[in-house]
């Protein structure tokens, strides 16, 4: 049977840094707090006139530059967002302008927040393996700091921008690539991390600005103890399905939120932390593209070789989760 292989991928984070040190000068926090409840030292943040667009195009010009193939190539473009540029139309139509993607291609968007970029993953794959499109492009792409309160030190201190992508393409050979994918939901806790305004239940409106319902609120303590959960639950399950030990995994690439979480979610699968791409002290969490984001960098910094296995995991606001396998 043939495989959907990863082709090629790229990221892109914005110049500009924020440290704790700055946010310390903007809300009542610390280096020392944020660190040591977070793992994280510093985020980039884009500039006014970039947008969650403009972040994804550049990360997808690296992923196509990888693969060695050309934007006019592709026929199938996912951009998984939760910071969209616009409600209407999809972020991925805007990509597909800018980068050259023909009109034939299918772009939309996919919202499933941090686990965005796995959902898409598992949509191309899909795809693919249908023979109904040869060429995919799957970008998670976030703007964040578009949808962050930063007068509100419980979330601000946590986000980031970046985008990351990969080119999909098919190979005759089997067990290679993309070797299978668990995806799940529950609705249930959707109100642990959401965004209350903007959309039909509470459209724009004066009293929504003033309320500050445009940005993300959280409930942070019953989001940590899902994430170790579903995280853990979901990695497990995929290693299982396919009959294999932790031992066997060369690298897991975990979803970029909390030192805390990705250490409780470590230790339970028995997965020691060299053994574990961590990234989110220079970035933060930049939802759907911080496991393309660490992908990206792991590789190019030799921490990926041909034959590896690789379990990527995600949590992210819905609840949604997800796990991917993949022999590189
Ligand atoms: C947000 C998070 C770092 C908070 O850590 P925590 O250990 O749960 O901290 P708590 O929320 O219990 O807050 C502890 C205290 O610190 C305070 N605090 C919160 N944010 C603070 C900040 N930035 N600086 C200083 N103090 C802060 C709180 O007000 C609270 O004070 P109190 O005890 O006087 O009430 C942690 O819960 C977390 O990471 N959750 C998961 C969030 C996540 O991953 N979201 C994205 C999902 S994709």
């Amino acid at each position: 049977m043939a495989s959907v292989i990863i082709a090629g991928v790229g990221s892109y984070a914005p110049e500009k840094v924020l440290t704790n040190h700055d946010l310390s000068k903007m809300v009542d926090t610390s280096d020392e707090w944020i660190y040591t409840r977070s793992g994280i030292r510093e985020r980039r943040i884009a500039a006014d006139d970039e947008a969650c667009s403009d972040l994804a195009v550049k990360a997808a010009q690296s992923a196509l530059a990888d693969a060695k193939i050309n934007a006019s190539e592709i026929d199938l473009l996912i951009v998984a967002t939760a910071s969209p540029d616009t409600p209407l139309p999809s972020t991925a139509c805007y990509v597909q302008h800018k980068l050259g993607v023909p009109a034939h291609a299918t772009c939309f968007d996919i919202a499933a927040a941090c686990s965005g970029f796995l959902y898409a993953l598992e949509i191309g794959y899909g795809q693919l393996l249908t023979n109904r499109y040869k060429r995919a492009l799957i970008i998670g792409a976030e703007k964040l700091s578009s949808v962050t309160d930063w007068k509100d030190r419980t979330t601000c201190v946590l986000f980031g921008d970046a985008a990351g992508a990969v080119v999909l393409t098919k190979v005759p050979q089997p067990n290679i690539g993309i070797l299978g994918s668990d995806l799940g939901a529950d609705g249930e806790f959707a109100d642990n991390l959401y965004i209350p305004a903007g959309g039909s239940k509470c459209p724009a409106s004066q009293k929504s600005v003033e309320d500050r319902g445009h940005f993300i609120r959280m409930n942070g303590r019953e989001v940590f103890k899902s994430a170790v959960r579903v995280m853990e639950t979901v990695a497990r399950e995929m290693m299982e399905q396919h009959n294999l030990t932790p031992d066997q995994i060369s690298l897991v690439i975990p979803h970029q939120a909390n030192i805390r979480i990705i250490e409780a979610l470590a230790a339970n699968l028995k997965v020691p932390m060299d053994r574990v791409y961590v990234n989110l002290d220079r970035y933060g969490n930049t939802s759907s593209a911080s496991i393309p984001l660490a992908l990206d960098e792991a590789r190019r910094a030799g921490r990926v070789k041909p034959g590896d296995l690789m379990l990527l995991v995600a949590f992210g606001a819905g609840l949604t989760y997800g796990a991917t396998l993949i022999r590189w």
